[in-house]
């Protein structure tokens, strides 16, 4: 059968990796898009077998190019999303705008399946600008394209993201680590394989859902999460609550540098739990596999942030 085409924005970023080694595998062919070839390049292109991934470099805005790739592809799937914003590169551009343009072109050119990753909370976190154009362009993916797919997952997790690895890289650096809200935000950490393999399900087994959320199999507190990283990486820390105000003061010092550690707006939105909404439908109630373990997980990559890094795995003879 002649393999399916499927147009990835954002293909560079974690999920997006995971998901074109989880695509082709499954004889589906990617074509990725991203802003810098020579940056990106070597990241994408060994994700997949020579013949099965096309690498193209441009703007998301680039309506030409945008076009002409939808006029090659089946499927579409779109994982373009940004924590921060910098000047043009902002939440209104990035989050509405450009999902309305190409849920359009999807519509035109009659795309078999359109994919989109939103987040999960959205819907209650009303004063984090990040949710709510988060949920305004799936509003208006839907109104362009009613057979969509809006995922919605909380935290994803691998050795490739910036979550655990992150957390684990200061957790080893301070002694006295912040944690904010008295570290109680619940979420529902999710494998990354564990997400991509469940896309790549939604196109094999046509799922028609508009919005489906995704959450891994157990629900724990940020506390919890770093307690777990600390035993994980053999390391005691003081997790330390931060007043709120206080908090808000060192955001706005973040927010200067290029790639804050946590702005306002994240702060306003790790208020709000991370967990089911209990109004859509979730990975649960598909044939989906998303039961790996945070713990058992993390465990296999952790070692290289305990103090022997690879020296300190244990042997098994
Ligand atoms: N990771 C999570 O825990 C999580 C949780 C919930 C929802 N999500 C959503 O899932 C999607 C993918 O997440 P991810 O963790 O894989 O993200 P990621 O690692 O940050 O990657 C996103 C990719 O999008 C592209 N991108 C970013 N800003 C762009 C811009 N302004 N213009 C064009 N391209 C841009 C980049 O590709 P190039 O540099 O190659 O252009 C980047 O590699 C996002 O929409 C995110 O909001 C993620």
């Amino acid at each position: 059968m002649k393999p399916k085409n499927c147009l990835i924005f954002g293909a560079s970023g974690q999920i997006g990796r995971n998901l074109i080694r989880s695509l082709t595998k499954n004889n589906i062919k990617v074509t990725a898009l991203t802003r810098n070839i020579h940056q990106k390049g070597y990241k994408l292109k060994t994700q997949a077998n020579p013949g099965y991934l096309e690498i193209v470099e441009g703007s998301i805005f680039d309506y030409d190019l945008i076009k002409r790739l939808f006029s090659n592809a089946d499927l579409c799937v779109n994982l373009v999303g940004i924590l921060f914003e910098k000047g043009k590169n902002n939440f209104n551009n990035v989050h509405v705008e450009f999902p309305k343009m190409i849920s359009k072109l999807a519509s035109n050119y009659k795309l078999k399946k359109f994919i989109h990753l939103s987040a999960l909370g959205i819907e209650s976190a009303e004063d984090s600008i990040y949710a709510q154009s988060k949920l305004k362009g799936e509003k208006e993916i839907l109104v362009n394209f009613d057979k969509a797919v809006i995922v919605r997952p909380s935290i994803v997790y691998s050795v490739d993201d910036n979550f655990t690895t992150q957390l684990m890289t200061l957790l080893g650096l301070l002694p006295v680590f912040p944690i904010y809200y008295n570290g109680k935000t619940k979420f529902r950490p999710i494998l990354c394989s564990d997400l991509t393999n469940s896309l790549t399900k939604i196109i094999s087994d046509n799922i028609e859902e508009n919005i489906i959320e995704f959450v891994g199999p157990e629900e724990m507190s940020f506390k919890e999460i770093l307690e777990k990283l600390l035993t994980s990486i053999e390391k005691k820390r003081l997790l330390l609550p931060m007043p709120i105000t206080l908090a808000r003061m060192t955001a706005y010092i973040f927010e200067l540098l290029p790639k804050p550690l946590i702005t306002n707006d994240q702060l306003r939105l790790l208020k709000y739990d991370n967990i089911l909404s209990g109004k859509h439908k979730s990975n649960t109630d598909f044939d989906f596999d998303c039961s790996s373990r945070f713990e058992e997980e993390v465990n296999k990559y952790s070692y290289m942030w305990k103090d022997e890094g690879e020296y300190s795995k244990k042997r098994v003879n």
